[in-house]
């Protein structure tokens, strides 16, 4: 019983993206309107700017962190507390309060990660970083650490259900993601740095 509330309330609590919310009321805008019209940091980052890429990094990071570390600390099974982690990536991506339009789960993914395994935590986002690096594609670095986590939590021994849900959320992250891999085959998406001009 107590990990159907927490499943529940996992997701009502991912269905808040903080980029909506900072977008919405502090600047009086729809972020999903402009830019990549996808409601995460990294598009409140090149519409809205640094501070708020940053806050909506840490809001949505947050709500993965807390989520898994009830779970934890309530000793569900293993199940369970990825049951909970993917329903708060679910309702970050699709938010029911908000169309069922929402981000691409990356921070919220993130901030579980820091729950669950800092090793795993650590290793995805070194990966990650170095095509953003190179490139300067933040949705390059999102989708290769999307692609590596489930080796990276094999790599690190965790149980199987974990290695179960790397996967989903691998899956997840990469669908998410189809508009940016078209965008990139076409040598449209936008660069970290490049802003979005918003004339309201
Ligand atoms: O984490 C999201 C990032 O990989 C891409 O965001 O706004 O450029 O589609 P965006």
């Amino acid at each position: 019983m107590l990990s159907f509330f927490l499943m529940i309330f996992a997701y009502l609590l991912g269905s808040i993206p903080g980029g909506y919310i900072i977008g919405k009321y502090i600047h009086g805008i729809d972020i999903r309107e402009y830019g990549s019209k996808n409601a995460g940091a990294t598009n409140v980052l090149r519409t809205l700017g640094k501070k708020e890429g940053f806050l909506t990094l840490i809001f949505d990071g947050f709500k993965g962190y807390i989520v898994i570390k009830i779970a934890l600390l309530l000793g569900l099974d293993d199940l369970f507390v990825i049951l909970s982690g993917l329903a708060v990536i679910i309702g970050h991506n699709w938010p029911i309060f908000f169309q069922f339009k929402g981000g691409r789960g990356i921070a919220t993914s993130i901030g579980i990660l820091i729950g669950l395994s800092w090793q795993v935590f650590v290793t995805v986002v070194v990966i990650g970083l170095i095509p953003v690096v190179i490139t300067k594609y933040v949705s390059l670095g999102s989708i290769t650490g999307a692609v590596v986590l489930p080796w990276v939590m094999l790599l690190f021994g965790n149980p199987f259900w974990y290695l179960v849900f790397a996967l989903a959320m691998s899956i997840m992250a990469i669908i998410r993601h189809i508009s940016n891999i078209k965008r990139l085959i076409q040598g449209t998406e936008r660069k970290l740095g490049e802003k979005y001009e918003i004339s309201k």
